[in-house]
């Protein structure tokens, strides 16, 4: 009968059963997990009929908010806990902590060489990050790409200021040299809110939560022979850690930009003193015969 535990019930169990011939067993499973999963949240909190429309509606906003430059569903996944949870349980222990990817990374960076600048506005508030990738056992990895992107000290993206920042600024892909070393130069960026002009910002309005993360660099880096990482490093001493937007923030990803006055160090980075100094480590994870599936 409508509206009963048993035709709800039957109704689950044949969208279920709709998928059992579906070739590919991974894409079976997921596509049924996702049925049982999503008719379990229905059963549990019972949305009337302008809820779900509204929710129709949202995800329509949601996808129409996407084009090259931006991306909704990323955000959306990302406000949500989802982008973190996928990264977290595909960790498999041993290198550099993971964290998000974000929206801001669909342009490629600029291929550079260590010691260039990825900050072309001049800024004034000069940093050097020094980064050494080694695999998981220590040993150096050359010839890695390590590709960096970040916001400026004023907390946007080149993506978000097309008519302010010249394409490619906060950006660079690296070769590391025989020692697994790269350095650049750059700036401090500063914490930023997260795009709140469509859907999503909506959504962190309606809960009242803010929309900030707090200032860190991306990094994507791979070698041959390795599973790529996407993370950051977050700058020690600045708002939000405890309280990311996108609850990304790990322990060890938080770093130390250490104030350096010494007239020599600023001339060997090519930078002028005082200067922020980050040296870091990220150790990749050799890949393991699951990661070629
Ligand atoms: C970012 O760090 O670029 C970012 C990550 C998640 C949401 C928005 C921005
Ligand atoms: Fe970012």
């Amino acid at each position: 009968m409508p509206g009963t535990n048993e035709a709800a019930q039957a109704i689950t169990a044949a969208a279920v059963d709709s998928f059992r011939d579906t070739p590919d067993p991974r894409l079976r499973e997921l596509l049924q997990g996702l049925v049982r999963h999503l008719h379990g949240y229905v059963r549990e909190l019972r949305p009337t009929i302008p809820e779900w429309e509204y929710a129709v509606d949202y995800l329509t906003a949601v996808g129409q908010k996407c084009d090259p430059t931006r991306q909704e569903f990323i955000l959306l996944s990302d406000v949500l806990g989802v982008s973190m949870l996928v990264e977290t349980l595909n960790e498999q222990g041993g290198g550099t902590e993971s964290t998000v990817l974000g929206p801001f990374h669909m342009v490629e960076s600029p291929q550079r060489a260590s010691g260039d600048s990825i900050d072309l506005l001049g800024g004034d508030k000069p940093c050097v990050v020094s980064v050494r990738v080694t695999s998981a056992d220590g040993t150096p990895l050359t010839g890695a790409s390590v590709d960096v992107w970040q916001c400026t000290e004023d907390g946007f993206y080149d993506v978000q200021q097309p008519d302010v920042q010249p394409p490619g600024n906060g950006r660079g892909l690296f070769p590391t040299d025989d020692e697994g070393r790269v350095w650049f130069r750059t700036v401090i960026p500063s914490h930023y809110p997260i795009p709140t002009d469509g859907p999503v910002g909506v959504l962190l309005d309606a809960s009242e939560r803010h929309p900030y993360r707090p200032a860190h660099i991306h990094f994507i880096v791979e070698a041959d022979g390795h599973r790529p990482l996407t993370t950051h490093i977050f700058v020690a001493d600045g708002p939000y850690l405890d309280s990311d937007a996108v609850f990304a923030v790990k322990e060890s990803l938080v770093v130390d930009f250490a104030q350096v006055d010494d007239e020599d160090k600023a001339r060997q980075y090519r930078v002028t003193a005082p200067f922020r100094l980050a040296e870091i480590d990220i150790a990749i994870e050799p890949e393991t015969p699951k990661d070629a599936r």
